[in-house]
């Protein structure tokens, strides 16, 4: 069966959302009590990034992840050899409708995070909800409407937002040191890990998307996105172009069959440009005194370029764990009853970039505007 085919009617399956009639006990809780500022959570999905999640929300103080969810005994298996104290459940039904948690998070595929975010939602629950946001821009649209509705929060796990290096671009971009922004550049390839339901641009592009969002700061026109498929009938090679007003131009290069795993960015301003290399162990961060000047000559068709090459620096940058300030930051803000920076609407508006992405691909680089 072509993937495209197999996609439908697997999306037709997502499970419907729990009328909640039978809540589940959860036991772990009733043996041993929880102070009531606990914020305590539970996880849908324990495959490859579930277990981060688990992991960095069981380390923070003021939280208590009380139920695991995977519908894969192998997961469940792997789960219950790490945690001896976590309930473990193969029906989502009953983390979305037990009474006793304050959030869900859902780290399940792409194709399901509507489903389960708004029955969290419904059920009253904060949502740590994975990226991308959802499928598409209406799905995400609902459920922003529908938390609002419920006055729970919607936090979208664009991880790489609380890394050290990311924070420092963008204090580094606000300070004005770069100048007026010309372009970003990011280029993030590796050999698999091949996705079976979204293609290379939904898969890898989340990070660029949402890091250049919080970087530039402005509103993108239009996108043109080219791509190709070749091996599972989803685009494994894409390349993404974002247009800005004010002549600030964004590239992102994914890849899912590049023989060598790269990940640099390249931020070129007006005074100075950047390159961030996260592979680097240390000096992922390097900003360089390059520039370029272009005066009129005597003559109006004479042109005078000067080239500036100053000293190139490595700013120090935090090495915490990023997702572990993330979790933090997600219970934090439930405490406070505050909205977090990468709410609902910072998750739309990466859809929006890529669901633009995804037409234009499909109309081999047909300018979409936004
Ligand atoms: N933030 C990041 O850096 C990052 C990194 C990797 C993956 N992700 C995201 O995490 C999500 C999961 O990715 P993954 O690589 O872990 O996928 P995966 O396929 O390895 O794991 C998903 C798990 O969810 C389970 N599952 C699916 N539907 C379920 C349901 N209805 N109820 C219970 N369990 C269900 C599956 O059995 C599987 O174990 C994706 O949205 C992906 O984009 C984010």
């Amino acid at each position: 069966m072509p993937v495209e085919t197999r996609l439908t009617s697997l999306e037709t399956s997502v499970p419907p959302v729990p009328a909640c009639a039978e809540v589940w006990p959860v036991s772990v809780l009733e043996s041993s009590p929880l102070q009531p500022s606990t914020i305590r959570v539970g996880v849908i999905g324990y495959g490859y990034w579930g277990p981060q999640i688990v992991r960095n929300f069981s380390g923070i103080d003021d939280c208590k992840v009380v139920s695991v969810c995977d519908k894969s005994p192998e997961a469940l298996r792997r789960l219950r050899q790490a945690y001896t104290d976590v309930e473990m459940t193969s029906d989502a039904a009953s983390i979305l409708c037990s009474p006793l948690l304050d959030a869900v998070a859902v780290v399940t595929p792409v194709w399901t995070h509507f489903e389960l975010a708004k029955a969290a939602l419904q059920n009253g629950k904060h949502v740590f909800v994975e990226k991308p946001f959802t499928s598409s821009v209406a799905q995400a649209e609902e459920l922003i409407e529908l938390a609002e509705k419920k006055k729970r929060l919607i936090m979208v796990d664009h991880t790489f937002l609380f890394t050290g290096a990311v924070k420092k671009i963008r204090q580094l971009v606000d300070e004005g040191a770069l100048g007026e922004l010309y372009y970003y550049d990011s280029t993030r390839v590796n050999l698999g890990l091949f996705q079976h339901d979204v293609n290379v641009v939904w898969d890898l592009a989340p990070h660029d998307l949402s890091i250049m969002d919080y970087v530039i700061r402005q509103d993108p026109e239009a996108v043109v996105a080219t791509g190709e498929k070749h091996l599972n009938g989803l685009e494994d090679v894409a390349y993404i172009t974002i247009y800005f007003k004010q002549s600030v131009i964004a590239h992102i290069n994914v890849n899912w069959l590049s023989p060598v795993k790269v990940r640099t960015t390249l931020i070129g301003g007006e005074k100075r440009m950047l390159l961030w290399n996260d592979l680097e162990a240390d000096e992922k961060v390097k900003v360089y005194d390059k520039g370029v000047t272009v005066k009129n000559g005597e003559s109006v068709r004479q042109l005078l370029v000067s080239y500036r090459s100053g000293d190139m620096w490595a700013p120090k940058v935090e090495q915490t764990e990023a997702l572990r300030k993330e979790a933090s930051y997600f219970v934090e803000c439930i405490s406070k009853g505050e909205s977090p920076f990468n709410d609902g609407v910072a998750g739309l508006r990466v859809v929006q970039m890529l669901e633009a992405a995804d037409k234009s691909l499909k109309a081999r680089g047909r300018m979409v505007r936004l």
